[in-house]
């Protein structure tokens, strides 16, 4: 039996009121039928119905009605909207089926919305809801399922108003208010989700959605390694040692990437005039502020919940800074966008003499060989199979423990690149860097590693003996090259001034 029907008329929407009949296989007859219990109560055996379509899409209005006829009928708003013509079929096999429903009607065109979007027809149910709404503006619940729909399309700017206008009905409705939420969380306004959430949450604590949100709307915007980072001692107090050298009585402090408020606060114990402190992330901002004020350091740090480069003299900082403070430097060093930032503090915020924190950087490279960390990031043979066509999968940069698995080194440390923050600015770079190989081994990832450094005379490394919180970026080789001490190995390393990119020369 084919799983499909053909209509003997081909645009219905063209009339109304409207009466269609339409064929259907028997199958999809008999699924309604025998699903629909309360159908049968009623004594449809082959029902015919008759059903007045304005639409603009009927083709899947006809297929959503069929596929979904046996639910909705179990409902009692169908008894009361749609008129069933009864009797009528013209065999057991094939037959006739006509329906007729109110199009004006936006009950039935919400049932009709809910059907199709259970039936994935989302844009129809997006365009079913909508006319809902439009005839009849005054029920949250249609809203919020609209709203919905415009949400599984993207359509968010659309679902943020159709949410909006549904909370301006009813404003503490929960499943508004979470709905909401996502929108802003996904347009970035991680504030205002929060705001959406802390009240569904009041109106009920126990409301689930609402709470994993929140939940995610935390993890999902601050990284894990923020903990790990905040208690990095070695790090902590090489910056506090560069930061109490550098601020005196009278100095403006502007520092770069607040966290947890923890540099800012050094600077001000160190005795600064006043911190200005940058976060671009606003749920961060608010808690750094938080910390702060319990810290009883809230009248010399003001926190701006922005990224640093939409600060202005005069809008977010009376004067320029004499001190820049940033901590801003990822695995691979530059992914953070600290060379930008940098470069544009330095053109629109500081004094012309204003002391650097880091002034300059380093990175160095080295050739590693450990099989045991070759194997969490790609795979060859295993079990007498070849598996290697997974490696489509591998991913190229790899940050790591390095020190949690078995490792040696085939050469010494070079250095691929060095970036000095107070000098002209910074571009990009292209080079052929030669590194001597120290051992007979087989490479399995290039590695490399950064020096900070805070001023003349302060260092902080990220190399593996030294057990930072930066894990160490390493470039994974495939398939892994043997090689021989006293040989030299060519690298190809460039860097864009945002990330950095290595690789073998052949
Ligand atoms: C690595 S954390 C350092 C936090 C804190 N300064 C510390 O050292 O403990 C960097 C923080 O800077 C923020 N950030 C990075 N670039 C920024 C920018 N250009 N403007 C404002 N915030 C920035 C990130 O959101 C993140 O919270």
């Amino acid at each position: 039996m084919k799983r499909h029907f053909s209509f003997p008329i081909t645009d219905p929407c063209q009339t109304s009121p409207f009466c269609v009949f339409l064929c259907f296989p028997w199958l999809l007859i008999r699924k309604i039928t025998t699903e629909n219990t309360e159908f049968h109560r009623n004594a449809l055996p082959w029902p015919r119905f008759h059903f007045n379509i304005q639409s603009s899409d009927s083709r899947w209005l006809f297929w959503g009605l069929a596929l979904d006829y046996a639910e909705t009928a179990r409902s009692t708003l169908c008894y009361k909207q749609l008129h069933f013509s009864l009797g009528g079929c013209v065999s057991n096999d094939l037959p006739l089926l006509g329906f007729s429903y109110d199009a004006n009607d936006p009950d039935v065109l919400y049932r009709l919305g809910l059907h199709a979007a259970l039936n994935g027809a989302t844009e129809n149910a997006a365009a079913l809801f909508q006319r809902a709404v439009e005839l009849d503006p005054s029920d949250p619940a249609k809203f919020n399922s609209w709203g919905n729909q415009l949400l599984a399309l993207k359509r968010w700017n659309e679902a943020r108003s159709a949410f909006s206008a549904g909370l301006k009905l009813a404003p503490n409705h929960v499943e508004l208010l979470s709905n909401l939420a996502l929108v802003h969380k996904v347009q970035n306004r991680l504030d205002e989700a929060q705001t959406c959430l802390d009240h569904a949450l009041l109106q009920n604590p126990d409301f689930l959605p609402a709470r994993d949100q929140r939940d995610f709307l935390y993890k999902d915007a601050v990284p894990t390694w923020h903990f790990s980072m905040m208690n990095d001692s070695q790090r902590n107090a090489a910056y506090e040692k560069a930061i109490q050298k550098a601020v005196r009585p009278d100095s403006v402090v502007l520092e770069i990437g607040t966290g947890s408020g923890l540099l800012a606060m050094m600077a001000a114990r160190a005795g600064a005039k006043h911190v200005y402190t940058a976060e671009m992330n606003p749920l961060i901002a608010a808690v750094a502020q938080e910390i702060i004020q319990q810290n009883g350091y809230a009248d010399r740090i003001t926190v701006l919940a922005k990224k640093s480069t939409e600060l202005q003299i005069g809008v977010d900082l009376p004067e320029p800074a004499d001190v820049l403070v940033t901590e801003t430097f990822d695995a691979g060093f530059l992914g953070e966008g600290a060379v930008p930032s940098i470069a544009h503090a330095r053109g629109h915020l500081l004094k012309p003499d204003a002391q650097l924190i880091p002034c300059a950087g380093s990175v160095f490279a080295n050739l590693l060989e450990s099989q045991k960390l070759w194997e969490e990031c790609a795979v060859s043979q295993v079990s007498g199979f070849d598996l290697s066509a997974f490696n489509r999968f591998q991913e190229h940069i790899s940050v790591q423990y390095v020190e949690r698995f078995p490792h040696r080194r085939l050469s010494r440390d070079t250095e691929l690149f060095h970036f000095d923050f107070t000098g002209y600015p910074i571009q990009p770079e292209a080079k052929r860097v030669e590194i001597p190989v120290i051992a007979d081994g087989v490479v399995h990832q290039i590695l490399y590693w950064f020096r900070l450094f805070l001023d003349s005379e302060t260092v902080l490394d990220t190399n593996i003996e030294d057990e930072s919180c930066w894990r160490i970026a390493l470039q994974i080789l495939n398939p892994p090259l043997p090689v021989q001490a006293g040989s030299t190995q060519t690298l190809i390393a460039q860097h864009n001034t945002e990330f950095i990119k290595l690789r073998l020369a052949l």
